[in-house]
């Protein structure tokens, strides 16, 4: 069997990083054919447009994408490409695994699926500016959007997601106390659908506030967590804090037909052309692409081989205290997978 991917390399430090995840992809034996195409920077610079159409085209027929970091420019025109993906694929998922790798962190035993809700909420965009007097942003006004569908299929694919990886509790973030629709509609339907798990996956409920505080107190209590759009953003920043930062974080977007998957971390400017950056995230996020094709042996042979190059092995990238280059490091990972 041969894998259509779409590889987007993206920017900055993307290139570098994309190179030694796809040396340790086809480590795992699995063959690919890998369709290149162009977005971002890389993607202006030579076609006049962030998002070029044969970019999507190829997204459409394989399903299935790696992309790296894009540069979004600050002050000049073009909208985010990631939200862009997000809208013409209806990726409606992100999941944002967490695991402590690196000993002698802070948090030890994290070990956080976080799900969230990808495309309604106060991030739909729908905003305005009432005049009043002579001032015309005098107020201002953010509508969020949450539909009953949006929040069943949300709350559906972390349950799923918990019965397909033997976990054993989803936590239903919320703040329904005081946003009694936007929230209080997400924790109605949430609770309804655990209920077809029960015996299955157990469930509860946390408030936000209270859920961002445990999360610093108490992280091991946490399996899966489900949340919407804008409170999934910030925790899943905090989680990833947790457990060593952005070097290790992967993050999936997942729709009715097509999946997407890349690193948390930016394009990270500063380091890029060194040849120093971490490619670790995108190798986990490459691991979660296994996963959802059905690999889960070479997924987990992808993170079994990352943990012990950084733990047993102590090759390590400079943002987790080493020396090693980013070819180096993925050089050991494909060596130790293959
Ligand atoms: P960033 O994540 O690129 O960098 C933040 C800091 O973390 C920098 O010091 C960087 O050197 C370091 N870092 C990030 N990834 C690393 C890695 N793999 N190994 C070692 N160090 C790493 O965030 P920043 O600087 O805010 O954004 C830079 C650009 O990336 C912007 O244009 C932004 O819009 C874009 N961006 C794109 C994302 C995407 O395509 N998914 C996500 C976040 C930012
Ligand atoms: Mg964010």
């Amino acid at each position: 069997m041969t894998l259509d991917v779409t590889l987007i390399e993206g920017d900055g430090i993307g290139p570098e990083i994309t190179a030694e995840t796809v040396k340790v992809l086809e480590a795992t034996g699995l063959r690919f054919s890998w369709d290149r195409r162009l977005a971002g920077m890389a993607a202006v610079d030579t076609v006049g447009t962030p998002l070029p159409d044969d970019t999507l085209e190829s997204i459409r027929k394989t399903s299935l994408a790696l992309k790296g970091p894009l540069t979004t420019p600050v002050g000049t025109g073009y909208r985010s490409v990631n939200v862009g993906l997000r809208k013409a694929f209806e990726l409606y998922a992100n999941l944002r695994p967490a695991r402590s790798i690196v000993p002698g962190g802070r948090y030890q035993g994290v070990d956080i699926v976080l799900v969230r809700e990808n495309l309604e909420g106060l991030y739909v965009g729908v905003e305005n500016y009432v005049q009043v007097g002579s001032d015309p942003r005098a107020v201002a006004q953010s509508m969020a959007i949450v539909t009953r569908l949006g929040c069943e299929r949300i709350v559906r694919y972390a349950f799923e997601y918990a019965v397909r990886h033997g976990r054993k509790t989803v936590t239903i973030v919320h703040k329904a106390n005081i946003l009694k629709m936007a929230s209080g509609l997400f924790l109605e339907v949430a609770r309804q659908v655990a209920t077809e798990f029960d015996g299955r996956v157990a469930s509860n409920d946390m408030i936000i506030d209270n859920t961002a505080m445990q999360l610093v107190m108490r992280p091991e209590q946490f399996d899966v967590m489900v949340t919407t759009n804008m409170f999934g953003d910030i925790l899943s920043d905090e989680i990833s804090g947790l457990v060593g930062g952005l070097g290790l974080a992967p993050g999936a977007n997942i729709g009715p037909s097509a999946a997407i998957f890349e690193a948390v971390h930016g394009s990270a400017p500063d380091i890029a052309g060194k040849g120093v950056a971490n490619p670790s995230a995108q190798m986990l996020a490459a691991a979660m692409l296994l996963d959802h094709v059905g690999e889960v042996e070479r997924g987990n042979r992808v993170r079994a081989a990352l943990e012990d190059v950084i733990v047993g092995q102590n090759i390590r990238t400079r943002d987790l205290g080493g020396t090693a280059g980013t070819r180096e490091f993925g050089d050991a990972v494909a060596r130790r997978v293959g």
